[in-house]
């Protein structure tokens, strides 16, 4: 009797098949989650002079790995050298961090200041210990609050929306109606459709930018993420989006939650280089969507 060829055997493909998903989960595991990506994009909006914005997001701070990865990715931000730095929400992953997490944002180094909104796990740990003791560290937390960074740019914060909105007109009415643009930090990019809404009256914010889905952690190519958080987990899972008037970044983050797992979706430190639009400026060049 002829022996089939061993290639030809279904046990073999079986073994091949358990053997390359040992391996993605070894890489998902040990490998990705700790393997930080600097994400350069400019955005064809901004105050004359432009303004260079380093985005971290959802540190999820709690375990040691947490905080060696986070303390990574500030001197990675710090190492870009940003007119601003921003951190939208998900700081800590439970209670009792607050100084700790205090002193590691205290060593984020921006020429014109370190702006941080909260996100539901920062609720969850308490809200109140966690920004007295960013206050102290000289880090500002915008909780409904607004922050001028000159030459008509005003940068907005709002508590966190995760699942559920908040009142984004209200703090939009604080803003100069002389304004030449404005950015918004919101935890989750359920945010946009109040954006839409307030871009429709006439109050137009030029840029959001958000966190929360961690890029769904886990994405397959065509697919994309496998797990979804919020209202707006695929389509604007991560990346950069041109939504109306208004341009949206979404960060992948820093940190996992639930699970220490991240495949094709690395940890990430944003750096968003905003240029001024106008004839002949390096904003006439629009950068593609991605996400
Ligand atoms: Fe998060």
């Amino acid at each position: 009797m002829r022996r089939r060829a061993p290639w030809r055997s279904r046990r073999m493909w079986d073994f091949v098949l358990a053997g390359l998903l040992l391996l993605a989960a070894l890489y998902a595991l040990f490998i990705e989650p700790r393997w930080l990506e600097v994400t350069r994009r400019a955005i064809p909006t901004g105050p004359p002079r432009g303004l260079r914005i380093a985005h971290l997001s959802d540190l999820h701070l709690g375990s040691k790995f947490s905080y060696a990865l986070a303390q990574r990715a500030v001197e990675l931000a710090n190492s870009l050298q940003p007119d601003i730095a921003v951190v939208t929400g998900d700081l800590v992953a439970k209670g009792q961090n607050e100084d700790k997490c205090a002193k590691l944002l205290s060593g984020l180094r921006a020429s014109r200041g370190v702006y941080v909104v909260f996100g539901a796990h920062d609720l969850w740990a308490g809200a109140g210990p966690l920004r007295d003791a960013l206050s102290r560290a000289g880090v500002r937390v915008l909780d409904n609050e607004v922050a001028d960074l000159g030459s008509g740019w005003w940068i907005v914060g709002v508590e966190d929306n995760s699942g559920r909105d908040v009142d984004l007109s209200a703090v939009m009415r604080e803003l100069s109606r002389q304004r030449q643009g404005a950015i918004l930090l919101a935890h989750s990019p359920d945010i946009m459709h109040q954006v839409s809404a307030m871009n429709h009256a006439g109050q137009r914010i030029s840029l959001v930018l958000c966190g929360h889905t961690h890029g769904g952690q886990l994405r397959l190519p065509v697919i994309g993420p496998l797990v979804g958080m919020g209202r707006y987990a695929r389509r604007y899972s991560c990346g950069l989006y041109k939504v109306g008037a208004t341009w949206l970044y979404v960060t992948r983050g820093v940190g996992t939650y639930l699970v220490r797992m991240r495949f094709l979706c690395r940890p990430e430190v944003a750096l968003l280089d905003l240029r001024p639009v106008g004839p002949g400026g390096p904003g006439q060049r629009a950068p593609a969507s991605s996400g």
